[in-house]
């Protein structure tokens, strides 16, 4: 029997990736192996979002060489620096024996067969960004014991963000027909998912048939499923038909990721964001009338070329009005062939020194509002999904609020019960408590372990 062992990096959309990955790998007879050393295939599946995470890659595959060497472990990487490197990633690093794109992956039988029999190095990078594109179906069964999972709905970007490497390594947008998302709902409810998050880069100009307000709302119909996610989102395409949708349908879960990436003006029109601080704001307005105590999140860039101190200073503003409940921040890192990249030296760099002192106060600012949210829950009875045992102390158990705060908690319900937990203490990054009420059983009778984690991805570095 042959091992694998994926070493994934990036969004989510790349952890989904690479669970088909493993199923296509399961039917050519490998079995998943949590050690690297005990590999007969190793897969790198990358992000180039940022350089740092290129860079993580680069150092990861200096450590598969080590393994290939003594076992003579094949080694392929996929993803997106696999897509925008293509054949130049194997003169790079002469021991790779293969790179293939996320396109590519139900190739992947064919792949290693050409890789192992001719002994050739294989490049497979064609992107299939129309209609015809078929997206793999999950087997569900990778999912029995899960009661939270990931459906793809669209794949590519549309939009021309200047700093964004995604339209040159995902391509076009090209949406899951909705009636093939629903039957993979299903599938997934029918094993025990009581959640389930809709993922693409650009769900809210999703176009497979539905709009995008419908397909969340016919998903929260689908017999078993209680919680219904969605990520991520542009601002300019947040309808008013979707802000409808979370005030009729308490099923679609109270949080919302909107990355505003700057609070200046002049800044997101750089960006080329399509939108303004007033226009965000409005539509937060909106949303926060339709569905009050509603939590936000949201993806900053600091640094981004030209950006003055005047401009950080908003940024800091929009970030103390909204009051965020958490944000994801990033210095801003130049990718190949972007707009942002190109025009840098003509609108002004940022020197890194100032990018990490003002990441630092960005954080240390949003740190005290989480922290104010979450201590805000201290005292309350809040209703959490029972995931599996807590990744720090395995006698107690995790889930997560309806907003999406993370719990550990003292309690004996199973994955996929919903209970109370009685909020005790919090930190900004996590309420902690005891349970005290079972609200519902799982349907589907869990396997007597509580999920741990999985092991054919090892998750370094999700964006
Ligand atoms: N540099 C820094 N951060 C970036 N992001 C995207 N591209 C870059 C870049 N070149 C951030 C954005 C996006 C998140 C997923 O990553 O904030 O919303
Ligand atoms: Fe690719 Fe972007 Fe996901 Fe990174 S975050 S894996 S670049 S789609």
């Amino acid at each position: 029997m042959k091992r694998y062992f994926i070493h994934t990096f990036g969004c989510q959309m790349n952890v989904n990736d690479s669970l088909r990955m493993s199923e296509v790998l399961g039917k050519l007879e490998y079995r998943p192996t949590p050690v690297a050393e005990e590999a007969d295939l190793i897969i790198l599946n990358t992000c180039s979002i940022r350089e740092k995470a290129e860079d993580k890659m680069l150092s990861a595959l200096g450590r598969y060489r080590t393994v290939k060497l003594a076992r003579g472990t094949l080694l392929g990487v996929g993803g997106c620096v696999a897509q925008q490197e293509k054949d130049k990633l194997l003169k790079k690093v002469p021991y790779l024996d293969f790179v293939f794109g996320p396109d590519s992956i139900a190739k992947l039988p064919d792949i290693i067969g050409r890789v192992q029999g001719e002994r050739e190095r294989v490049v497979e990078t064609a992107w299939v960004d129309s209609e015809e594109y078929v997206f793999p179906r999950a087997d569900p069964e990778t999912s029995r014991g899960k009661v939270t999972e990931f459906v793809t709905v669209m794949k590519g970007c549309d939009n021309v963000c200047s700093f964004c490497v995604v339209p040159h390594t995902r391509g076009r947008e090209v949406s899951r027909a909705f009636p093939e998302v629903l039957a993979e709902v299903a599938d997934l409810a029918k094993v025990g998912v009581r959640e389930v998050t809709l993922i693409g880069q650009n769900v809210n100009s999703y176009q497979g048939g539905v709009s995008f307000a419908q397909l969340l709302l016919r998903t929260a119909e689908v017999p078993g499923i209680e919680r219904v996610r969605f990520t991520t989102s542009h601002p300019h395409d947040l309808s008013d038909e979707l802000i409808e949708a979370f005030r009729t349908q308490p099923k679609i879960m109270p949080h919302f990721h909107l990355p505003v990436q700057s609070g200046s003006n002049p800044v997101l029109k750089r960006m080329r964001r399509d939108y303004t601080v007033v226009q965000y704001l409005e539509r937060l307005e909106k949303l926060r009338a339709a569905r009050p105590g509603i939590a936000v999140t949201t993806d900053i860039i600091v640094g981004f070329p030209g950006e003055t101190e005047e401009d950080f200073a908003l940024t800091l503003e929009l970030t103390e009005k909204v009051r965020y409940e958490n944000q994801f921040s990033f210095i801003y890192s130049p990718r190949p062939k972007t707009g942002a990249a190109l025009k840098e030296d003509e609108w002004g760099p940022v020197p890194h020194e100032v990018k990490i002192e003002r990441l630092e106060r960005l954080q240390k600012i949003q740190r005290r509002i989480s922290g104010e949210h979450t201590a805000s829950q201290v005292g309350l009875e809040v209703e959490v999904m029972v995931e599996g045992h807590s990744r720090y102390n395995p006698a107690k158990r995790f889930g997560r609020t309806p907003e999406n705060r993370t719990v550990n908690f003292e309690g004996d319900a199973p994955a996929g019960a919903f209970v109370k937990v009685l909020v005790e203490s919090a930190t900004p990054n996590q309420l902690s408590g005891k349970q005290t009420v079972v609200l519902s059983q799982p349907v589907v009778v869990p396997p007597a372990d509580l999920p741990g984690p999985d092991v054919s991805c090892v998750v370094a570095d999700v964006a």
